[in-house]
């Protein structure tokens, strides 16, 4: 590791100083593009390379502005946890979604987060692990022994009926709903590397499918709230919670914001969750040792039968599975902010309004937090918790802002191990690469062969 990383990790400055401070260093690049097509065209190995030979803090010299790369936990911990208000979310979320709980700050945010969580408490979450498995199940239908899936496009399906079967209440026929499909598939469009080095006026084919995949969300979210509020808002999905918590008179949510949160939601808890589990089903094929592990434990746990709620404690090795996933193959790379004033970084200075990108994928792979950090290792997480490595280890982010679905996305991640572990043997047919937008996209589709086990 170079000498160039800060040792200190708790550096301050006082405000004072903190002007005098030089910027980050920048990595050599072109005249005028800066470093914008290194960047563009390999985002992962340009922090590899960039952090390696620079340090913690870099200034990414691009077309549409500097951005400033940081990959330290000592940043997480201020950003998400002690220093909020200097670490303000960007814009990119609202302009997307409109006023959803991922993009909205202060008092707004206070409101809809309370009215959201009302429908996220554990309780709730773990009444739908029946539903999940029925879902699971229909999916698997389509399958058959010797044939070939796409284990990305699998995954992300099996995702979008979970979250719109069960917090929307918007069951999803699996072989059709084509377009509302593409329409939830679009939303990474607007994050599209492309998008983040042009200008914003330029009309690229990612922005219009973006603009036509959210037009469509938008209408199917308007249908849905006008059922509910017909209905009164009696039923058990989040639309429904949303409106009765409207109607009891706490004004803590609106009607745009109860539509925005359809797209927001779309995005943030679909994507995500089947990257994670598309990325498990690939190192398990790659990883035999640790794959009889995970056979052993469904042999024990389940004995053949549907998982459920009860079994979940049970299945604490496949959970180690997803821990050690969710670090080898971070879903969000990048947690994105904005210095709302001139921020000290590790002896550099950050300037007021500069965009910022918090490396979760360099963190995950950092050898001074991780043994073998390239490796595959479930075991690791034999004699540590998540809680240990807090901060070196953020999958789902910290502090009030963190993820208000992980629950929800780590039942749902047990429930698909475990129901498809227990039929199928997932026989990945090409490597994983990666070309990342504001998530780990994969190169390729994963293609994957199904055996029966
Ligand atoms: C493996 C799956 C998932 C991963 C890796 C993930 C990751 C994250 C991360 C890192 C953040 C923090 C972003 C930031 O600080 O800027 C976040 C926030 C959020 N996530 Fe997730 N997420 C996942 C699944 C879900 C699901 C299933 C839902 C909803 C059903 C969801 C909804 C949200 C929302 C609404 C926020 C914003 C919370 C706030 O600002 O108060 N996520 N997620």
């Amino acid at each position: 590791m170079s000498s160039k990383h800060a040792e200190n990790s708790t550096s301050t400055a006082d405000s004072e100083s903190v002007e005098d401070l030089p910027l980050p260093p920048s990595p050599p690049g072109y005249p005028i593009l800066g470093n914008t097509l290194q960047y563009a065209s390999d985002p992962f190995e340009f922090h590899d390379s960039a952090v390696e030979e620079y340090g913690d803090v870099v200034r990414m010299d691009l077309v549409g502005g500097d951005i400033y790369l940081m990959a330290h936990p000592d940043f997480f911990e201020r950003a998400m946890v002690t220093q909020q208000d200097a670490f303000e979310k960007t814009d990119d979320f609202e302009i997307a979604f409109g006023e959803n709980l991922n993009a909205v700050e202060g008092e707004q945010w206070e409101r809809q987060n309370e009215a959201l969580q009302e429908f996220f408490y554990p309780g709730k979450i773990r009444a739908y692990a029946e539903s999940m498995v029925d879902m699971i199940e229909a999916r698997m239908e389509l399958w058959e022994d010797g044939g070939e899936i796409s284990l990305h496009g699998q995954m992300k399906d099996v995702a979008l009926e979970i979250l719109f079967g069960t917090i929307f209440d918007r069951p999803l026929d699996p072989e059709g709903d084509e377009e509302l499909r593409w329409a939830a598939n679009s939303l990474n469009e607007y994050f599209n590397p492309s998008s983040l080095v042009l200008p914003d006026w330029l009309p690229t084919p990612a922005r219009h499918r973006f603009k036509k995949g959210k037009g469509r969300l938008n209408r199917e979210a308007r249908r849905l709230l006008a059922e509910r509020e017909e209905e009164g808002g009696t039923g058990d999905d989040l639309l429904s919670t949303m409106v009765e918590v409207r109607n009891s008179d706490s004004e803590l949510i609106t009607e745009t914001e109860m539509i925005d949160q359809v797209a927001g939601l779309t995005f943030a808890g679909h994507d995500t969750s089947g990257l994670s589990m598309a990325f498990a089903w690939h190192l398990l094929g790659n990883h035999p040792d640790v794959r009889e592990r995970f056979y052993e434990e469904l042999d024990d746990v389940l004995g053949g039968d549907r998982p459920t709620i009860d079994d979940i404690g049970d299945l604490t090795f496949t959970r180690k599975i997803m821990q050690e996933t969710m670090r080898r193959h971070t879903p969000v790379h990048t947690v994105p902010r904005r210095a709302a004033k001139d921020i000290e970084a590790h002896g550099y200075r950050i300037p007021e309004g500069a965009d910022m990108h918090l490396s979760i994928h360099r963190v995950h792979r950092d050898p001074r937090f991780w043994d073998d950090p390239l490796e595959f290792k479930p075991s690791r997480w034999d004699d540590m918790s998540t809680i240990d490595k807090r901060y070196a280890y953020i999958p789902f982010g910290e502090g009030p802002r963190s993820c208000i679905g992980e629950r929800f996305a780590k039942l749902e991640q047990l429930l698909v191990l475990a129901t498809i572990g227990q039929k199928y043997h997932l026989e990945p047919q090409s490597e994983l690469d990666f070309a990342p937008e504001m998530t780990s996209q994969p190169s390729n589709p994963l293609p994957t062969t199904v055996h029966e086990r």
